[in-house]
């Protein structure tokens, strides 16, 4: 099973989960310091990123496990508190730019692509202070930022992601509370906050393409994860068009204004106005974008990132009255199949990877796709063995080789998550999604790979499966 010649193969971590030096050499707090710090068992054990995996000092370590998988490419988020301790470029820190200088330096000389998101979950603490997703002046601040990103690293670095799931966390951080800041703002603080993520996403794009785009010829998009659905009956209409509606809210609330015409889904914007108009606001609880904002933010991606990592069902769900959620807006349940094996969220449907790769094809004019991230935890202790990981991994690879040979969809990056076992937000650390194991007792830190790692090198080195 063959890939294309050149297929990128990757995998991926992100700046708080693994850097650890939460206070070292200048850098400021961010949202998840704060959030760890409260206690109050909204993470698993009260668990931190304060020391994570230790990638802040031991980088080092981390390009070896790069090269030993022989990755093409490598996906790492800057955190943005360490570059920009308030946020601002006000105050600059030179040691956060001499960190990621080094990384970038490294790959490039080792041959690997560096893929850098700019913004992953970890916001400055002090923009939090002002609002942070929810507030309008987040737009401006992060597009300073990703200038700043540019000016800095782009004459290295080729692939840009602006930011990371902006409908998770648009959802768990602003809506549900989950993730930090933690403050529920349930039917309202998904939309607020994916209005100011969509507005501030185009604007650094709009940045790269008028003021970099010609010298440094790199690539901007942002990446969205894509819970595949498939209707609870295939047979009920209801259902199949509960399905329809969850992948809207979920995916396309997104990229339809992003890779279409500036706007969101009809269907979305019709039930969130009508549930709006019935609960007695004044006007919908999903923001509008005026005329002006269509037009900059339509059209603003150079490629369409992807992270998929499971499937759930869909039915049909009556609005209950006086609840406000995004669920009751959807007027859908999602769950997963009884007969699904899974390991927490993470059910194992590597079938939903095609399919989801063939709607992106189709709904969005056959763009270049990356998948920049993909994975399947283990629960702690973990065995170092991991037979049914690699299950998921191979089952996936065939997927995708499937996607590329039959559907011809022009899939040309995947990034595995994730390098290492690492801080799962809410789960700390008992949910282990590396492909090497940290022994997260030891200071050392030590990383040793699992099975999948070395299977996966397998993979890389033959660009594709085996039989
Ligand atoms: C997506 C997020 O981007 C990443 O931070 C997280 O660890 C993985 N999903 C696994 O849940």
């Amino acid at each position: 099973m063959a890939f294309p010649a050149g297929f990128g193969w990757g995998a991926a971590t992100a700046a708080y989960q693994v850097e650890g030096g939460w206070d070292a050499d200048g850098r400021g707090p961010c949202v998840w310091d704060t959030f760890t710090h409260q206690g109050g068992e909204r993470v698993f054990k009260n668990q931190t990123g304060d020391v994570a995996c230790g990638s802040y000092t031991l980088w080092e370590e981390d390009l070896k496990c790069i090269k030993q998988l022989g990755l093409t490419h490598y996906r790492f988020s800057l955190s943005w508190s360490r570059l920009l301790p308030d946020g601002t470029t006000g105050f600059i820190n030179q040691k956060g730019i001499d960190y990621y200088n080094k990384i970038i330096d490294d790959l490039l000389t080792n041959g690997v692509t560096p893929m850098v998101a700019i913004y992953h979950f970890d916001l400055p603490q002090a923009l939090e202070d002002q609002g942070g997703w929810l507030s309008e002046s987040i737009v401006e601040a992060f597009d300073k930022y990703a200038q700043f990103c540019f000016q800095i690293f782009g004459d290295r670095v080729k692939q840009w992601i602006t930011i990371n799931e902006p409908n998770t966390l648009a959802m768990l951080a602003y809506d549900m509370g989950i993730f930090a800041p933690g403050i529920p703002h349930c039917g309202t603080g998904a939309y607020q906050a994916a209005h100011n993520l969509i507005k501030a996403h185009a604007r650094a794009w709009h940045s790269y393409d008028s003021l970099f785009r010609k010298e440094q010829k790199g690539m901007v998009s942002l990446s969205l994860f894509f819970c595949w659905l498939e209707p609870a009956d295939p047979n009920s209409v209801l259902d199949q068009e509960a399905t329809k509606r969850a992948i809207n809210f979920q995916l396309d609330f997104f990229a339809k204004p992003i890779f279409i015409d500036g706007d969101y889904p009809e269907l979305v914007k019709s039930k969130i106005a009508s549930a709006s108009k019935k609960q007695g606001y004044s006007s919908s609880r999903l923001p509008k974008f005026t005329e002006e904002e269509k037009k900059m933010i339509k059209g603003t991606a150079d490629f369409f990132a992807v992270q998929y990592y499971t499937t759930r069902l869909a039915k049909h769900q009556e609005r209950k009255e006086g609840e406000l959620s995004v669920f009751q807006d959807m007027e859908t349940e999602v769950f997963p199949d009884p007969s699904w094996r899974g390991v927490g969220w993470v059910y194992v449907v590597p079938w939903g990877m095609r399919k989801l790769l063939k709607y992106v094809k189709d709904t969005y004019n056959n763009p270049i796709i990356y998948i920049t991230e993909n994975g399947f935890p283990q629960c702690d202790p973990p065995s170092l063995d991991d037979t049914q990981r690699w299950d998921y991994f191979r089952q996936t690879f065939q997927e995708l080789f499937k996607a590329i040979h039959i559907d011809k969809v022009n899939l040309q990056v995947y990034c595995a998550w994730s390098l290492l076992d690492n801080f799962e937000w809410n789960n700390g650390y008992s949910r282990r999604f590396g492909l090497f194991h940290v022994d997260f007792e030891d200071p050392a830190r030590p990383r040793v790979p699992y099975r999948s790692a070395k299977e996966y090198a397998k993979v890389i080195r033959n660009n594709g499966l085996e039989g």
